[in-house]
């Protein structure tokens, strides 16, 4: 195995000399420049050939301390932030929200304010409400990161998305997305990762294409700037790259307080079961073979098998779900070293 002592890989410095970051964090990619995008994914770049091992630490936030505030459940973001962080040197605090003061009453930004002062460089932020991150990230001097704050934004989603994608299409030079079709496909009007995804891919020249039911997919979301259709099988042949989308349950009306009959679907997707959206909408095998050559399957987890993607797809030739999951480590990385 190649380590990062050995490969003698330099890892500070970008071959780009993209323009650097003016603001404090990573809160949304809607309203950032593509030059402030590529900036990011620069470096990440540089940061690529070492970035997912395990010894890789590359000096440039040693002495600095991160904490995450996971208000809300995450497998992916929270690993994928406290290694990355780990690997741009920085000691990592874990704020366990299941033994926190927020459990008492405590409001996000006295646990926030609190965390801040104890002595941290950053913090990383998930929460279940629209905007909580930037609420916080106004209550501290510390910069914040968002990790997805209910259904508005999840930032180093869409650039590791958009690194994922502009490695299968070989435009990691320059990270033009001119001339590519990105769909996006489910639970659109429920999904950070689409929001922050639409905003990132479209300010670098893709053409991005919302699929779903009405309910998960309405005629507004064109005002984000993508094109929006209820039929996938009209997109597929068109596709360079579609992103499936899980049906976000716990965001669904009655979600929590009155969980849905197993099966069922929240009533505002007009559609009755599982089964049916599979049949509807879900990457199945036949649908797969009907992509393009070279177009791939992106997923951002957690995914529902043989809901939204039939097994045999997400583990196929098309699939690049891991190695979006691999490039959120090296996103990540760079995003504390360029944003923080
Ligand atoms: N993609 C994503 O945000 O996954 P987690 O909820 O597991 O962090």
């Amino acid at each position: 195995m190649t380590t990062a002592k050995a490969s003698g890989i330099k890892l500070t410095g970008s071959r780009s000399g993209a323009p650097a970051w003016a603001r404090r964090g990573l809160l949304s990619l809607q309203g950032l420049a593509a030059a402030e995008l590529r900036a990011v994914l620069h470096k990440a770049r540089d940061l690529q050939p070492l970035a997912n091992l395990t010894d890789t630490r590359t000096g440039d936030l040693a002495g600095k301390t991160i904490a995450t505030l996971f208000f809300e459940d995450s497998t992916r973001t929270k690993t994928s932030f406290t290694l990355a962080a780990r690997r741009v040197s920085a000691d990592v605090i874990d704020l366990p929200m299941s033994t926190s003061s927020v459990n008492k009453g405590e409001t996000l930004i006295d646990t926030a304010r609190t965390v801040e002062a104890m002595g941290v460089s950053a913090m990383i932020v998930r929460a279940k409400q629209n905007g909580a991150a930037a609420m916080i990230a106004g209550a501290v001097k510390c910069p914040v990161f968002n990790a997805g704050d209910g259904k508005h934004e999840h930032p180093t989603q869409g650039l590791l998305d958009i690194y994922t994608i502009a490695e299968a299409h070989e435009r990691l030079a320059d990270f033009d997305l001119s001339g590519l079709t990105i769909a996006i496909v489910g639970d659109i009007a429920a999904s950070r990762v689409a929001r922050s995804g639409i905003a990132g891919m479209t300010t670098l020249g893709a053409k991005v294409v919302c699929v779903g039911p009405p309910g998960m997919a309405p005629a507004s979301l064109a005002s984000l700037g993508c094109r929006v259709t209820h039929d996938v099988d009209s997109i597929l042949p068109a596709a360079d790259a579609v992103m499936m989308l899980r049906i976000q349950f716990e965001r669904a009306e009655g979600g929590e307080s009155k969980p849905l009959a197993p099966g069922a679907l929240p009533k505002a997707t007009g559609i009755v079961s599982v089964h049916e959206y599979r049949e509807l909408y879900g990457m199945t095998v036949e649908r797969a073979s009907r992509l393009k050559d070279g177009a791939i399957v992106m997923h951002p987890g957690p995914m529902n098998r043989g809901i939204e993607i039939d097994g045999d797809v997400a583990d196929g030739p098309r699939s690049v779900i891991f190695r979006q999951v691999a490039h959120g480590v090296t996103v990540r990385m760079a995003a504390l070293i360029v944003c923080g």
